[in-house]
């Protein structure tokens, strides 16, 4: 039997492991509450992303891919931000990506006030959330104390983010590798309700299917008419943009995107997909009628935010989102 001395000794040992592990490997709440002065990091953040809104909604869809694209990639770290020749902003996929002036206009302020307290991958997160809210999502809190890394790969990106035509089993390998499970992929897919592709993305689905010399079956044929006389001509030399949602409610965080998928107006092939799939079929049709979504959403984006982040001695705080210090 063991003495009450050494039950005690251990007793204190795994309050001191744990206490340890909350507070180095955990994201908190309220967690630069009294960090910046008496001033609220939070609503300085908020603030900025509320005048580039109200300046151009489509602000929502950029930072929105933004944190997915950076979330996707060796985690939350805000590397998608570091400026050089080969790192992950330079990658095709993040070609079309956009925002980070928003970032860098909050970083700016925020050092102004508090230097070396914020780091770049809060940022992120903050203003992705304050923008899906600006857009008619549900407000939600989200946890900080994410620290920035220091190393950005275009490899990484290209291997890691997912290509428009990935089948459905593989995306949701994609996910699980992520700690995102098929619920949380098609929840965040559901981020496609206020964003917009290009014509020469889904080209080979309006004219060339799999080589057939034909539209893609699974499209609604009406849509296909709309899409490949008005907005996608075969010959056009402009690549016009398509709505990933339906037209009317592109610029809203709403279920629309699921009741599209329902009509066989799933615009990327990974859309469309995960309507047809039996793995993911059910999630689309409970959230298309149903109004889980906006609540489920904002989990499922909770979840995305504490993708392998760093936290305690890991990383850094950026000064400068752009570069490492
Ligand atoms: C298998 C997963 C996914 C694939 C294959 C995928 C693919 C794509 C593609 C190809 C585009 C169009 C890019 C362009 O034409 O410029 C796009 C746009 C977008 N994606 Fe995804 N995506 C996925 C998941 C997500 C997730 C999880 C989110 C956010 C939570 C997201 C948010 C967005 C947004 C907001 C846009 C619109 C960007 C804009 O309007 O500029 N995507 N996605």
């Amino acid at each position: 039997m063991k003495s009450p001395v050494m039950l005690s000794s251990t007793l204190l040992v795994v309050l001191f492991l744990s206490f340890g592990i909350s507070c180095h490997a955990q994201l908190g709440y309220g967690y630069y509450n009294g960090k910046c002065g008496n001033q609220d990091v939070e609503s300085i953040i908020r603030s900025i992303v509320q005048s580039r809104f109200n300046a151009d909604r489509k602000i929502v869809a950029g930072l929105l891919r933004l944190q997915f694209h950076d979330c996707f990639v060796n985690g939350c770290d805000a590397s998608i931000l570091l400026d050089g020749p080969f790192s992950e902003k330079t990658a095709p996929p993040n070609l079309s990506v956009f925002g980070y002036d928003v970032i860098d206009q909050i970083k700016k302020a925020l050092e102004a006030t508090c230097p070396g307290v914020v780091s770049c991958s809060d940022i992120i997160i903050a203003a992705v959330r304050d923008a899906l809210v600006m857009a008619g999502g549900l407000p939600y809190r989200v946890q900080m104390g994410r620290k920035d890394g220091m190393v950005s790969f275009a490899g990484l990106a290209n291997n890691n983010l997912p290509p428009p035509n990935i089948p459905v089993p593989l995306a949701i390998q994609a996910f699980q590798a992520r700690g995102l499970n098929p619920f949380d992929m098609v929840l965040l897919l559901g981020g496609h309700t206020v964003g917009v592709t290009h014509c020469s993305v889904i080209r080979d689905r309006l004219y060339n299917f799999n080589g057939s010399g034909r539209p893609d079956p699974s499209l609604n044929p009406l849509y296909v008419q709309i899409l490949s006389n008005i907005v996608c001509p075969r010959f056009s030399s402009v690549d016009n943009i398509v709505f990933l949602d339906d037209p009317s409610s592109v610029l809203t965080v709403d279920n629309s995107y699921y009741k599209q998928l329902l009509q066989n107006k799933g615009i990327l092939p990974i859309d469309q997909a995960i309507a047809m799939d039996w793995s993911t079929a059910w999630i689309v049709q409970l959230l298309a009628n149903t109004n889980l979504f906006p609540n489920l959403f904002n989990q499922a984006m909770v979840k995305l935010g504490a993708v392998q982040v760093l936290t305690g001695q890991q990383g850094q705080i950026r000064r400068d989102c752009r570069r490492t210090n």
